[in-house]
């Protein structure tokens, strides 16, 4: 088989861009390990910027989107008992979020592909990547016992942090960053009404908690736990119990509980690659950095990479021009860099770290006061929360160039 681009991976990020090449009129074929129901059965952050927002209705998966999604202009910072609003919308020029669980994104995507009877290869073993060094890459995979390669212009490696495409690149071709936080979060999905209408992030000195949601039926909460703890260990009733002790008195009283539909403990990371391109190969989302979940900036960066490296791959195959190629992973890593950067500050500000003590809570209090009561602090949590715009730091360049 040949196409213009293989993409190995369909989380997201590969569905995504596939949906993307295709409208531009660009062939690619998708190689998944796992299947669909598999792929779909992950859930992770549902916070949406407005630069996805524009990435997805670019794609032309907006639909169901914009009719389901919440609208969030807030949310509030939680600390020594109390909830302070950041105001969103009055501190960024109208700016918002949409709550729109990632599994709704991925349902979007995956409907939209199957619509254009576009070739997805799910249960794919023993995916290798071949000649990306070269202008005449090929994948290889195995699928019921039969060999199968298809030959391509490009690869593009959306295949998660686990992934084959990363691990194939020679060790003294890439440089990797790694900071491994000493606690997990302990997610539970329930059918109950949300706590509150907006997100809550609290700060505790028993440790951090998150209310989340999905719709106005359905919530996501988070507990801050120790990395040894078993999620076997957390019964439904421990859960709700620790979830009220890190709440604040309203919020406690208004917490409506529920059987548990999804409980399951994640590591937290912060994690890039660089640089993202490596001959014919490029790599994006998940495959080439990981953000700790305080701020769901995750879902957001894999979005923008794509908007990157599909303008990139249209241009490359139907324009002929390398120019978006060679500045894929430039463009990809200055935005990359800055999520990083919130997303650890936005963790180490509300997390009880081991080795912090009594002071450590004191100071994370202090400066937790200074931003809500601050309007130049309230301004930078929310001008990062909302998402920088695409061009952020390319006027600035061009203005001190
Ligand atoms: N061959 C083929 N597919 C693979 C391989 C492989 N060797 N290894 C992994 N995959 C698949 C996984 O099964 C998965 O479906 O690649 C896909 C990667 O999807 P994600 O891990 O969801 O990564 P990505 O699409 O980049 O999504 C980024 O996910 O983790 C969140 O916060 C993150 O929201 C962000 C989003
Ligand atoms: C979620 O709803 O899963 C979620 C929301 C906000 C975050 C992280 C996760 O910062």
């Amino acid at each position: 088989m040949r196409t213009q681009v293989v993409i190995v991976g369909a989380g997201p990020s590969g569905l995504l861009l596939g949906q993307i090449l295709y409208r531009a009129g660009v062939d690619a074929v998708i190689v998944e390990r796992q299947s669909p129901d598999y792929v779909l059965s992950r859930i992770r952050a549902g916070v949406l910027e407005q630069v996805t927002l524009d990435v997805l209705t670019h794609a032309g998966v907006d639909q169901r989107m914009n009719k389901e999604g919440l609208v969030h202009t807030g949310f509030d910072l939680l600390f020594k008992g109390a909830r302070h609003r950041i105001d969103l919308a009055a501190l960024t020029g109208g700016q918002k979020v949409m709550v729109y669980g990632q599994t709704e994104v991925t349902r979007d995507l995956m409907d939209a592909r199957q619509s254009a009877a576009l070739t997805t290869i799910y249960e794919a073993d023993d995916v290798q990547i071949h000649g990306f060094d070269t202008t005449k890459p090929s994948v290889s995979y195995r699928k019921d016992g039969k060999s199968h390669t298809i030959e391509c212009d490009f690869i593009a490696g959306c295949d998660g942090f686990h992934g084959v495409c990363r691990a194939s690149v020679p060790k003294q071709s890439i440089k990797e960053f790694e900071k491994v936080y000493p606690f997990g979060w302990l997610g539970v999905l329930s059918d109950t009404p949300p706590v509150h209408e907006e997100l809550i992030y609290a700060n505790s000195p028993r440790g951090f908690a998150l209310c989340s949601q999905r719709s106005h039926t359905r919530s996501r909460y988070y507990l801050q736990v120790p990395l040894t703890d078993k999620v076997e260990q957390w019964s439904d009733d421990a859960f709700w119990t620790e979830l009220r002790h890190r709440l604040d008195p309203e919020a406690r009283d208004q917490l409506v509980t529920g059987p548990s539909i999804e409980k399951s403990i994640a590591p937290l990371r912060s994690f890039v690659t660089e640089p993202m391109r490596f001959g014919t190969l490029f790599l994006a989302g998940d495959a080439a950095h990981i953000v700790p979940p305080t701020g769901a900036k995750g879902l957001n960066l894999a979005a923008t990479d794509v908007k990157y490296l599909s303008d990139a791959l249209i241009e490359a195959c139907v324009e002929k021009s390398h120019a978006g190629i060679d500045h894929y992973s430039a463009r990809c890593l200055a935005r990359i860099w800055r999520a990083e950067r919130f997303s650890w500050w936005f963790t180490s500000l509300m997390h009880n770290f081991p080795d912090q003590g009594e002071i450590g809570q004191k100071f994370q209090e202090a400066e937790l006061d200074y931003l809500v009561h601050s309007d130049a602090g309230s301004r930078t949590m929310a001008e990062n929360y909302v998402g920088l715009p695409l061009n952020f730091g390319e006027s600035l360049r061009s203005t001190h160039a």
